[in-house]
């Protein structure tokens, strides 16, 4: 069975072997507090460092390399926008902010997490 590990915040997460699971979404359920705010690609607050695992992502699409730019090429990836389809090791500094702060709503960043984490926890959303 493959496992996500969120080494900062000492997480790990199994997951069925066959599966491609979101590496945000496993960790909003699972309590494993990555940052984040958007969850669609734009702000870049839950970019991770792949410590391990690289060949079990999913590619970078556009968007992700347009965020992160040569972040990409040192190992950084967009939680909200990567796949896992086998084991792998992410860390992160627990206190950053989003790479463009254009891209999220000062306003409301509360409101936009606990809408964005309730529709991740919901039953009806499974993949
Ligand atoms: S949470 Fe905004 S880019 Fe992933």
């Amino acid at each position: 069975m493959p496992t996500i590990r969120y080494v900062t915040s000492g997480c790990a997460v199994d997951f069925a072997d066959g599966d491609d699971v979101n590496m945000l979404r496993v960790a909003i359920r699972n309590e494993c507090h990555v940052p984040y705010r958007c969850a669609s690609g734009n702000c870049g607050t839950d970019r991770v460092h792949v410590e391990d695992g690289h060949e079990n992502l999913s590619a970078p699409r556009r968007r992700e390399r347009e965020r992160l730019g040569d972040l990409l090429d040192d190992g950084w990836r967009l939680a909200c926008q990567t796949y896992v389809s086998g084991d792998c090791s992410v860390t992160w500094d627990p206190d950053q902010t989003a790479l463009d702060e254009r891209a999220t709503d000062r306003s409301l960043p509360d409101a936009v997490n606990e809408r964005l984490a309730r529709r991740w926890l919901s039953a009806e959303d499974t993949d």
